[in-house]
């Protein structure tokens, strides 16, 4: 799951799926990140914990990192929030070979539609929205590939 920060909106994908796919029993491996390097290190921000805690989501151990090329070869898929996103991870892919396991995260409910997951950091209004679209997207996800 990646967004621009990893603080806002990924970390918010990365905790409902997980919370998600316990309760289904399936093993998966799940991880968040961003395009940026700006949050490296840093919690998940403070609205974000918020709207997740209120789902009964835990998100507060996550720690921010920036997305690295070696994730291409580490994860079967790659789940980018905005259009903004896509491309900047499209252009680290190692060859075009690998471009297929790239995809907007909205595609999976509205495909081909290229809805962006609205950037909420400057938007306290923002996070319900989100935590709603990612939860409907995560239900989706599992429905394709459980
Ligand atoms: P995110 O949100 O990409 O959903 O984590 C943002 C977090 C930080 C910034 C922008 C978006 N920023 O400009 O620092």
């Amino acid at each position: 799951m990646v967004c621009l920060g990893n603080i806002c909106r990924s970390p918010l994908a990365e905790g409902i799926l997980r919370n998600k796919i316990q309760q289904l029993e399936l093993d998966w491996t799940i991880d968040s990140a961003g395009t940026g390097a700006w949050h490296i290190g840093e919690c998940p921000d403070s609205r974000s914990i918020a709207i997740a805690a209120k789902n009964s989501i835990d998100i507060s151990m996550q720690r921010a990192r920036q997305f690295k090329p070696s994730d291409w070869n580490d994860f079967d898929l790659i789940f980018a929030m905005d259009s903004s996103n896509y491309k900047n991870i499209l252009r680290t892919a190692p060859s075009e070979e690998y471009h297929d396991k790239l995809a907007m995260i909205m595609n999976l409910v509205h495909p081909n539609a290229n809805q962006n997951v609205p950037d909420p950091y400057w938007d306290d209004n923002g996070f319900e929205q989100v935590f709603e679209m990612l939860s409907i997207a995560c239900d989706a996800l599992i429905d394709k590939y459980a």
